[in-house]
């Protein structure tokens, strides 16, 4: 007997809008972005939760979406890299960081890094430098080299400073 697929419907807050949508049991969070919903910033290498490159906000923290279960985010609220930009295309802060430090090369790593930056940010609003390599150890970008990357991480932080005195 062939197997059954089970299609479940899903129901949870993406970028700011209720959702609704179906996945199957196995899908993860990652194909249910990318293969349903179009959001292809979402990147995925490794698969195997070691890379950050899927790297999405779960209730504002960070997870490897290539890990968690599409089902997992039913009623949950979801930022992805397509979600931080204001409507009318103004960059985020961290965004724009990243561009001005020249903290990224292929890109490959930029949304998963970019949205660690943002937890990072969000919980700690002046990091060190050592916060912030340890924070961001789970993402790892192959070709810009790590410098650019955290300029980028300590202008942000600045830039966002700056806006809240
Ligand atoms: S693709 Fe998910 S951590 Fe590498
Ligand atoms: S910019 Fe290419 S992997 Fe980081």
């Amino acid at each position: 007997m062939p197997n059954e697929i089970r299609i479940f419907k899903l129901r949870f807050q993406l970028n700011g809008r209720q959702t609704e949508t179906e996945c199957e049991a196995q899908e993860t969070l990652a194909e249910l972005l990318r293969n349903r919903l179009n959001l292809t910033g979402t990147k995925v290498s490794c698969e195997v939760q070691v890379c950050g490159a899927c790297t999405v906000l779960v209730d504002g923290l960070p997870v490897s979406s290539c890990t968690l279960l599409a089902y997992e985010a039913r009623d949950r609220d979801v930022l992805t890299i397509e979600g931080l930009a204001k409507p009318d295309g103004t960059l985020h802060p961290i965004q724009q960081a990243f561009i001005d430090e020249f903290a990224f090369q292929c890109g490959f790593c930029t949304p998963g890094m970019i949205l660690a930056t943002k937890a990072l940010l969000d919980e700690n609003r002046k990091p060190t430098r050592e916060e912030i390599v340890h924070f961001m150890d789970g993402n790892i970008c192959r070709c810009t080299g790590y410098v650019p990357i955290l300029r980028a991480i300590q202008r942000a932080a600045e830039t966002l400073g700056q806006r809240r005195s």
